[in-house]
């Protein structure tokens, strides 16, 4: 990943201060406070159930909030309609792709194009997105629900750049893949974000690939931040190499609880 980064700015492009989401009585996330610097890579770590598709929901305005507030661009766009958000260019990657089965590869793309007038740029894009995904050109008058995994994933990626967005949320792109294939794709986000100058949010359980596509990462258990710090930093620090990174004793996934054991400021 050798590609120089673009200029980060110290502006924040997302703010979510003491954000609290809830499913019925159940709180999932607890006064969660974060910002992503326009230009960047971000990453919010988490195991199983500490909340992280719950934070992108509620920043893409599929959850409401019970508390705190979310800014987009200098813009409150706490609770606003999903679709709206969309429009002001932030654009969602959920947890399991959701492609749409029934459409060619090629119309969901145009379907993540559907807001925009300047046809010569959406076929710049298409152009992009083939060039970062060849196969997907080559399935491209194929239904989306035939192709693999990986493909879906790498279709779902393409369809979110499709909307030219200023911030990509993505809700774990490791999720089912083979290391091979993450790697891949992990690649091509940080050239997004690299050549396009795209700002990414980036949720992952896998903690060693997460931390070396990114800039600066959020640590999240039990739907509270518990740890933020430089990329660079997070991986030279004990408790992430030994809970995070498995370079000591890995634990069964998910169960991981590192708060027990340690204290780590
Ligand atoms: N629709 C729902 N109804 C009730 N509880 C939910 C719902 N979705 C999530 N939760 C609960 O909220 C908490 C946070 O879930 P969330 O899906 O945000 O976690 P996650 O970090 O994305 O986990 P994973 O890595 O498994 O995807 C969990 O305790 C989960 O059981
Ligand atoms: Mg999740």
């Amino acid at each position: 990943m050798s590609l120089s980064p673009p200029p980060v700015s110290d502006q924040p492009v997302l703010k979510l201060s003491n954000v609290e989401s809830a499913y019925g009585p159940i709180k999932a996330i607890r006064g969660v406070s974060l910002q992503v610097r326009r230009g960047e890579i971000a990453t919010v770590l988490g195991s199983n159930g500490a909340g992280k598709t719950t934070i992108l929901k509620t920043i893409s305005g599929i959850i409401d909030p019970r508390k705190g507030s979310i800014e987009f661009k200098g813009e409150a766009i706490t609770a606003r309609d999903p679709a709206h958000i969309v429009q002001q260019g932030l654009s969602h990657v959920p947890e399991g792709r959701e492609v749409f089965p029934l459409l060619s590869v090629r119309d969901n793309l145009l379907m993540g194009a559907y807001t925009r007038r300047d046809r010569d740029g959406v076929a710049h894009d298409m152009e992009a997105v083939y060039s970062y995904f060849p196969i997907l050109r080559e399935r491209a008058e194929q239904d989306a629900g035939l192709l693999s995994g990986g493909q879906q994933q790498m279709l779902a990626i393409s369809r979110a750049i499709m909307a030219s967005p200023d911030l990509i949320l993505l809700d774990e792109p490791s999720l089912g893949l083979s290391p091979k294939l993450t790697r891949e794709i992990f690649e091509i986000v940080v050239r997004i974000n690299r050549e396009r100058g795209t700002t990414i949010l980036l949720v992952e359980q896998n903690a060693n690939m997460a931390l070396n596509a990114s800039d600066y990462g959020y640590v999240l258990e039990n739907g509270r931040i518990v740890m933020e710090d430089t990329c660079a930093r997070l991986r030279e620090k004990d408790d992430i190499k030994e809970f995070y990174l498995g370079m000591k004793e890995a634990g069964v996934r998910g169960e991981r609880r590192w708060k027990k054991k340690k204290n780590w400021r």
